[in-house]
This record gives C-alpha cells, sequence and structure tokens, in this order.
C-alpha cells in the first residue's frame, strides 16, 4: 500500500493506494484529491474522517459523488454513510484499520491505525512535534489520548493533519533547550523539510513536548514539577496558545 501525502494549505490530506483503488482521510479540499485520482486512474472507496472541523471535511460533498462511502466518528456536522467509535475496524486492500477514539481536539476525535501498515492517521490531535488546540477545554482527556497513541509501536509511522513542523520544533527547542533530540530534528528540518512527513513514534516521543508532559524536564520548563502531567500538558498546550 502507498501513502501519499496531498498539502492544502497548512492541511495535509492523504491518499492510500492499493491497486487501482483509494481512501482519502481529511480531504479539507477536493480539487488535489480528484487530480490525483484522475492522474492515477483510481477509484476513490472510502473516506476516513478524523472529526468535523471544516478544514479536514470540505472537499467531501464533492468527493462523495464518486459513490465512496464516508466514515467518521459522531458529533459533527458532515453526513457519514457511517458513524464509528473505539475499537471498531474496517478493511482496505486486505489491512484492517482500526478506530481508536481520542478525544480532546474536540470531544469526539479519532485517530485511524493500521498496524500491519504501521501507519496512524491522527488528524488534530498529534502533529511532527506538537498537537491540536484544546478545543474540548479537556486537557484530561486529550493528555489521556495523546498516552494511547504514545503507547503504539515506536516504528509506526504519524500521520498528522497540519504542518506547523518547524514552528512546533523551534517551541521544543525553546522548552527544552537541553534536549539533543529535539536539537537534532530541528537541525534536521531545516535541512530538508520534506524529510519530516511522516514522522514516527519513537521520534516523537523523544522530542514533542506534548507527549512528554509527565518528565521532570517539560515539567520544570512550566514551573509545573510535581503536579501530575494533565496539569503540565495543559500548561504547556496554553503555553503554546501564545507562542
Ligand atoms: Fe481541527
Amino acid at each position: 500500500m502507498q501513502i501519499e501525502a496531498l498539502r492544502a494549505g497548512d492541511n495535509f490530506v492523504y491518499v492510500l493506494v492499493d491497486g487501482g483503488r483509494a481512501v482519502v482521510v481529511d480531504p479539507g479540499v477536493a480539487g488535489p484529491v480528484v487530480s490525483y485520482l484522475d492522474e492515477g486512474e483510481l477509484t476513490l472507496d472510502l473516506i476516513l474522517l478524523t472529526h468535523y472541523h471544516g478544514d479536514h471535511t470540505g472537499g467531501c460533498t464533492m468527493l462523495r459523488r464518486t459513490g465512496c462511502n464516508v466514515v467518521g466518528p459522531a458529533g459533527g456536522f458532515v453526513d457519514l454513510d457511517r458513524t464509528v467509535a473505539d475499537g471498531e475496524t474496517m478493511e482496505f486492500a486486505g489491512t484492517a484499520i482500526e478506530v481508536l477514539g481520542v478525544p480532546g481536539h474536540t470531544a469526539h476525535d479519532v485517530a485511524y491505525y493500521l498496524s500491519e501498515a504501521k501507519a496512524l492517521f491522527t488528524g488534530d490531535l498529534l502533529f511532527a512535534c506538537g498537537c491540536g488546540r484544546l478545543f474540548s477545554h479537556d486537557a484530561e482527556q486529550m493528555w489521556t489520548s495523546l498516552c494511547r497513541l504514545r503507547s503504539l509501536p515506536d516504528d509506526t509511522r504519524v500521520y498528522g493533519g497540519h504542518d506547523y513542523t518547524l514552528e512546533n520544533l523551534e517551541f521544543a527547542a525553546h522548552l527544552e533547550p537541553d534536549n539533543v533530540a529535539v536539537r537534532e530534528r530541528l537541525d534536521c528540518f531545516r535541512a530538508d523539510p520534506e524529510d519530516e512527513i511522516p514522522t514516527t513514534l519513537g521520534e516523537e516521543k523523544s522530542t514533542n513536548p506534548f507527549l512528554r508532559c509527565d518528565t521532570e524536564a517539560v515539567a520544570a520548563a512550566v514551573n509545573m514539577s510535581g503536579h501530575p502531567a494533565a496539569e503540565v500538558f495543559a500548561a504547556v498546550r496554553a503555553m503554546k496558545d501564545r507562542w
């Protein structure tokens, strides 16, 4: 299975391709997806939505004219063919797609995990070296969801919904100036920005401050040593909002 990242502004739209058939994740716009499908003479089987924000769903209306099914979590405003929840599975090209309920960015986010392909589509919950904003206003819930993703194997490739990578790396370097992995990652990114997507969970665990809120280094950086990790997470997220 091939996974292609299409850019739409700072959004990523992902296309999974196998044997002339395709699945699209979070088509915020239709145009680049239609062009890609046409060029590859691909049939679109399925659209997977991680959450209902318009920059992830805006292309659905046009794309579903192809006859594909649209799948996503409850709680949104998009016309779905199937509402999915944590623990459900689908299949594409003989590969299982597992639905992980990971609320926190909104109250209803899901991620899609393909364990055989070692691929994880995280929407706006987890980005390269960052995470989405806390529209749910529930830091504990979002921290729990991030920890759940963090528990997946290190070699899992992470396909996040946005490219805020440089800004995220600079924030991480500000927060953890002594973290050598962050510094090296920032240097690598500046040398070759295209090399950053997808990232891996192993790399995120060592560099993404939002996955490191239970470390003393990150807690100390927001003057919250000894506090519960969810409180540290809320403080780091609030600091990033003002960054
Ligand atoms: Fe979003």
